[in-house]
């Protein structure tokens, strides 16, 4: 049970399409009662949607967001790319940076600085993925990853107070697994505290992001230090998505 208030991101990675929009008529009329008080939704639809997301949300509380953009404050011959700029003319608010999908398809910690600082540049608040892969994980290495991506990704950064994080262990997005909660609520303080450290700043959000499920929500939610969560697979069933915000706060 808790009365915190909690983040729910929608990543519909490269899912959707333009009949699927009317599938969140349920999340919208659910928005509007006593249960969603302490929840911000946010969807990051494909940027197919972006716009038709924004029209359709433009009356309610639920925000909008892009999934990546490219790291070029300004417009420029980048064939197949959107940058930050695009995102805040279409009124999006939010802009998710660093996922492992996108660093494994060659986003570097340099690329995703550049593009954090793009972003704040052009008024959006980031998302900011960081996590370890299994590896890593085995070999006790996470502390050391977490805190490598967090100082790389935020060079240069002075104030981190439109920067949200997501902490996403690679092993657990898509695979139905999550950490145990001693070991991710040690994740989730040690990230706290980084940030603590680095910006005198005791607010960040931490999310936390990986199979997420109405099941497991049960588990998650007993973690009061979490302030959200990034969903991916399950998001993207409006009933489950529900059930999930629903549970978290039961
Ligand atoms: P998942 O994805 O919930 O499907 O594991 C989470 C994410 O990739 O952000």
């Amino acid at each position: 049970m808790t009365n915190k208030y909690k983040y729910f991101v929608a990543n519909w990675k490269m899912f959707g399409d333009i009949r699927t929009i009317n599938s969140i008529n349920s999340v919208i009329r659910l928005s509007k009662s006593k249960i969603f008080i302490n929840s911000k939704i946010i969807y990051c639809p494909p940027y197919t949607l972006l716009n038709s997301f924004v029209q359709k949300l433009k009356n309610t509380k639920i925000e909008v967001g892009a999934q990546n953009c490219h790291e070029s404050k300004d417009p420029g011959p980048f064939t197949g790319f959107v940058n930050s700029k695009m995102i805040k003319n279409l009124k999006c608010k939010y802009v998710i940076i660093g996922h492992s999908e996108n660093r494994t398809n060659g986003d570097t910690d340099n690329q995703i600085n550049k593009k954090i600082q793009s972003a704040l540049k052009n008024d959006l608040t980031v998302i900011f993925c960081i996590g370890e892969k299994i590896k890593e994980k085995k070999e006790k290495k996470t502390k050391r990853v977490l805190s490598g991506q967090l100082n790389k990704g935020l060079k240069n950064i002075k104030n981190i107070k439109n920067i949200i994080i997501a902490y996403e262990p690679i092993w657990s997005i898509g695979s139905g697994l999550i950490p145990k909660n001693i070991e991710l609520l040690d994740n989730i303080l040690f990230i706290k505290n980084v940030l603590k450290k680095k910006f005198k700043y005791k607010k960040t959000k931490v999310l936390y992001g990986g199979s997420v499920n109405p099941k497991n929500i049960k588990d998650l939610r007993k973690i009061n230090q979490i302030d959200g969560f990034l969903i991916g697979g399950a998001s993207q069933k409006p009933n489950k998505f529900i059930d999930i915000i629903k549970k978290t706060f039961k």
